[in-house]
């Protein structure tokens, strides 16, 4: 069976809820799914396609997805990877993409992954960390942004192409 590494990498908890769903939607399509912090994978040899995902801070990804796809860039070369990532919030939020941050761009490009997701973020009081995250999650921007139906229909669509592509 194709084992999909699904990785996250966030502060707050928002982008692991993400990865949980498409890990779900990826068992529902009979793949096995395998759920890990960034900074928890020591190797992806094991599996036949890895998704990472990460939460946007300041345009940046978090540092943990990015050591990740830089230390594990030759084997990852040699698998499909899909990346995304979660942050927009607020009105406009919905549908906005965000391009990579350069220096993952550059790690994206090396290791042929597919074209990003961008999938809306949450910012809510209960999450935020510290006085000037809290005054931001009280403003505009405050919510959960995040699509689910358009996240569970991306993994369904990466779970039907890691079908097709992937032969163990
Ligand atoms: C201090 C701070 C900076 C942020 N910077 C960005 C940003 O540059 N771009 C963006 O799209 N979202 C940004 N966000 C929104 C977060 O990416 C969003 O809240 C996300 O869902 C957090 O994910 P997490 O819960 O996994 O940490 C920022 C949020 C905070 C609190």
């Amino acid at each position: 069976m194709t084992a999909v590494l699904v990785a996250h990498a966030g502060k707050s908890g928002g982008t692991r809820e993400i990865a949980e769903v498409i890990a779900a939607e990826l068992r529902e399509a009979g793949l096995t799914a395998e759920l890990l912090d960034a900074a928890e994978v020591d190797d992806v040899e094991a599996y036949g396609a890895v998704i990472v995902g990460s939460a946007l801070y300041r345009r940046r990804w978090r540092p943990e997805a990015v050591r990740l796809l830089a230390e594990h860039e030759e084997a990852l070369r040699n698998r499909p990877v899909w990346l995304f990532h979660s942050g927009p919030c607020g009105p406009l939020a919905a549908g906005k993409r965000i391009s990579l941050p350069a220096g993952v761009a550059l790690l994206a490009a090396r290791i042929d992954a597919e074209r990003t997701a961008t999938f809306g973020g949450r910012l809510t009081p209960a999450t935020a960390k510290g006085l000037f995250w809290k005054i931001m999650a009280a403003g505009p921007w405050a919510g959960d942004f995040r699509d689910w139906a358009l996240i569970r229909s991306w993994a369904r669509d990466v779970g039907h192409r890691v079908r097709i592509r992937v032969t163990l």
